[in-house]
């Protein structure tokens, strides 16, 4: 029988991507997406993908009624809680809907969790909430510092109601994985990135823009003190990153019943946003139109990953690199016009 494991948010960009991984490391996931922030589309990449069908229920996770019937008919193994809100900006507008969704959600899910004795999860956190960090490349023991936004202090918060939960001896075993900046999309283009809306992130800006969908990229600030003067992330390319969640699940397996660790996810590895730009301009052959704007507020500086606990822990380090990801992505975008066209 294979296990089950329920993704919440699984129709979503990182979500979609560790489905594939589950079913081609011979788990069976089932996903719960409201869709929110996703698109059908993204379950039938999945299906395409891997030759199955993908057993979804849509509806909300904060939905308790819903979460229990999931639970008592599909037989659930472990759980990978993807399902957020994820923009910083409209975050700082409306915190309350960010604090009830993702701090919320998490509590449906470990109160459901526990009524019908699943232990297992994998906690989607995030680099933000290391901030600024004083030194990098960062591991897990630098501190954490003040959230950013209201999105930031949601994982800072999730992150702590996982490891209070766990310090009370609750029968839950616990992994929280920090991702730095996932970018890239599935080799076949049939899962990618689909960002409603203008992209608050700056790849999927960047193969809009390469697409001529939108007219330039403005880089925030080039007088940062880094080699080109504009901000550097740790770029980890989604297939990888999938990899890493299937890898957590068969870690927890062989775990005491109580158990937590957290893990950060990246290459080890800074770019600045103009090697972003190069990069993609050399493996899409386009040229891509960008001016210098002002620095944006709350961005920071640099920051990357130390990622040995990952590579000692679980077994997990990135394989695949920025050209990679970016040609991945520009694939996905050109795949995403040629859809438009036969519609
Ligand atoms: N993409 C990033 O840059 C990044 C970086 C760090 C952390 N994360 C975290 O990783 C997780 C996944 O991110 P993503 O980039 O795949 O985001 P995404 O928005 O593509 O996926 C999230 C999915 O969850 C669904 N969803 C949201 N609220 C829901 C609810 N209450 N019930 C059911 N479904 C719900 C959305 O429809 C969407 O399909 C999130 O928790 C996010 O905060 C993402």
């Amino acid at each position: 029988m294979k296990k089950k494991i329920l993704i919440t948010g699984g129709a979503g960009y990182i979500g979609s991507h560790t489905a594939v991984a589950l079913f081609e490391a011979g788990f069976e996931p089932v996903v719960i997406d409201d869709f929110s922030n996703s698109d059908k589309s993204a379950v039938r990449g999945i299906e395409k993908i891997v030759g199955q069908e993908v057993k979804l229920y849509e509806g909300d996770c904060n939905d308790v009624k819903l979460m229990e019937e999931i639970f008592s008919t599909e037989g659930i193994a472990g759980v990978i809680h993807f399902a957020a809100y994820k923009a910083v900006g409209e975050s700082t507008e409306h915190p309350l809907k960010y604090y009830k969704n993702n701090v919320g959600s998490l509590l449906v899910l470990l109160e459901t969790m526990r009524k019908f004795e699943v232990g297992d999860i994998v906690f989607s956190s995030s680099c933000t909430v290391y901030g600024q960090p004083d030194e990098n490349p960062v591991k897990e023991s630098t501190p954490r510092k003040e959230a950013e936004s209201p999105y930031g202090n949601t994982k800072k918060v999730c992150e702590d109601i996982l490891n209070d939960y766990v310090k009370s001896k609750a029968p839950v075993r616990v992994i929280a994985l920090r991702y730095f900046n996932p970018v890239g999309a599935h080799p076949s283009s049939a899962i990618g990135e689909l960002p409603l809306g203008v992209p608050n992130n700056l790849v999927p800006f960047v193969t809009q823009t390469g697409a001529g969908l939108r007219e330039q990229l403005t880089v925030f600030g080039d007088d940062y003190d880094t080699s080109d003067g504009t901000c550097i992330r740790d770029y980890i390319h989604v297939v990888d990153l999938a990899e890493a969640h299937v890898k957590s699940i068969q870690h927890l397996a062989d775990k005491p019943a109580t158990y937590f660790d957290l893990f950060n996810l990246g290459t080890g590895e800074g770019n600045t946003v103009l090697e972003v730009v190069k990069t993609f301009e050399k493996v899409s052959g386009e040229s891509l139109k960008y001016k210098i704007g002002p620095r944006r507020s709350g961005d920071i500086e640099k920051v990357w990953a130390n990622t040995d606990k990952a590579e000692q822990v679980l077994g997990w380090r990135s394989r695949l690199n920025l050209e990679d990801a970016l040609r991945d992505s520009w694939n996905w975008q050109l795949s995403l016009k040629e859809k438009e066209k036969m519609s």
